[in-house]
């Protein structure tokens, strides 16, 4: 009799073990693992992130930034796609890519970028739409059409250039409706007129793993400088982050996971206002790796400016400045397998983004609430510039850098 039930017992813990074992199996069907290309490819754009993001704040005069470093190694894969011998080879070393085969580095790269940003699956809000512009003059070849489709979803259309402000409205106006109007200018100028242009037009809005309460919400100021501050709206909410505080570079960084924990939100904030050169000097991959392994659940208490940033880099020559030497240059480039002649170079990239902080997410965890968990929460209360960082989970892949410095609001006041 008792052999019995024990037979019995042992196999019911047999049965639910098999059952778990092909559970988990099926999720990790459903979970597809990247190709050994896209994941290489994940890391390259990681690298070239900061190296882009350096490049764009030393410019002067530039304040809020918002880069995607994945959309920006998609374009320079177009770019590749594009262009002949060397002005081709140099997108490769730029990506560490050199002994990647080009059919390989096309179809990793969209790979990376479908897997990154499919919004379904990821239950965030990711526009991408990506556009090349060629003189009136200028012919598309069929093959490359089809290609740039199929890898990198661009669009192709031609504008004459020589009309500055029909070529700038024709511009705004495609980018503000592929982005359903949240990204209302790209440029007010195209520069350069005698080349082809890319522009890539997003939009961003994180989706939280947990929500924000719709109502934790109220008018505080932002402190641009320590002289100038704006008026902005700010969401509150406590709960458990990974936090950490970095006592010898003086500066905070707290991870807010978005929704299904697939990708999260990384803020760096100095503990007081101060102009961020000194932390991005300290940004780098090995850094962000470093300070991500002391990331530990902590309560804090969140205060977030609830606001959207709209940001247009044109980062042509900044890419030039880190290896594109050739495809920006109009004596050198040769991107003849787009155009069938060697006549056009890459004058302009728009990259441009809106991001959208609300309090929309996934519903709270009320189960802490109460407990001692959420005792003696850090505070961590974003009311001067910050760096921030999307970034992927599974791939590791950085899907946004930025940083805020001015958000849009009211002038509160200028002290001198
Ligand atoms: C995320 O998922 C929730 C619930 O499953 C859904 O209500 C919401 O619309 C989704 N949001 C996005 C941006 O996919
Ligand atoms: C805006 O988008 C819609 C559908 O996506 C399209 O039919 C329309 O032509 C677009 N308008 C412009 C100005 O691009
Ligand atoms: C993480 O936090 C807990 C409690 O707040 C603390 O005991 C622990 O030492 C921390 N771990 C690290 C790695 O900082």
């Amino acid at each position: 009799m008792v052999t019995n039930l024990l037979a019995i017992i042992t196999n019911l813990v047999a049965f639910s073990l098999l059952a778990i074992a092909s559970s988990a199996a099926t999720a990790t069907t459903a979970d597809k693992v990247l190709s050994n290309h896209a994941t290489l490819l994940a890391d390259s754009s990681a690298g070239l992130a900061f190296s882009l993001y350096q490049n764009i704040a030393k410019e002067k005069d530039t304040e809020n930034i918002v880069i995607s470093p994945v959309v920006v190694a998609s374009s320079l894969g177009l770019v590749a796609l594009g262009g002949k011998a060397s002005t081709a080879a140099q997108v490769k070393t730029m990506l560490s890519a050199d002994k990647v085969k080009d059919e390989q580095l096309h179809s990793g790269l969209a790979e990376l970028l479908e897997e990154v940003s499919d919004s379904k699956a990821r239950n965030v809000t990711w526009k991408i739409s990506n556009r090349l512009y060629g003189p009136s003059t200028a012919n598309f070849v069929d093959a490359f059409v089809k290609s740039s489709k199929k890898h990198y979803k661009f669009d192709h259309t031609k504008v004459n250039f020589k009309d500055k402000k029909g070529a700038v409205k024709s511009i705004n106006d495609w980018a503000a409706n592929s982005t359903d109007g949240k990204l209302p200018e790209v440029t007010k100028d195209v520069g350069k007129t005698d080349g082809a242009m890319i522009i890539n037009a997003m939009f961003f809005k994180p989706h939280w793993d947990e929500q924000f309460h719709h109502l934790m919400v109220d008018d505080r100021v932002f402190l641009v400088s320590g002289s100038h501050t704006v008026g902005v709206p700010m969401m509150h909410r406590t709960g458990l982050y990974g936090f950490h505080e970095d006592t010898v570079n003086k500066l905070f960084i707290l991870s807010i996971p978005l929704a299904h924990k697939k990708s999260s939100l990384l803020f760096f904030m100095p503990y007081n206002v101060e102009p961020l050169e000194r932390l991005e000097k300290l940004l780098t991959a090995k850094q962000l790796d470093e300070w991500m392994g002391k990331l530990n659940e902590t309560a804090v208490a969140v205060s977030l400016p609830k606001i959207s940033v709209e940001v247009s880099h044109n980062i042509q020559k900044h890419l030039g400045a880190l290896g594109l030497t050739e495809a920006v240059d109009k004596k050198k480039a040769d991107m003849s397998k787009i155009f069938g002649k060697k006549d056009l170079y890459l004058s302009n990239l728009f990259h441009a983004s809106a991001m959208e902080w609300g309090t929309d997410g996934n519903p709270m965890d009320t189960t802490v609430f109460g407990t001692d968990k959420l005792k003696n929460p850090k505070l961590f209360y974003a009311d001067h510039p910050f760096i921030f960082l999307v970034k992927d989970t599974k791939t590791n892949t950085i899907l946004f850098l930025g940083r805020l410095v001015r958000p849009k609001g009211d002038k509160i006041r200028d002290e001198l």
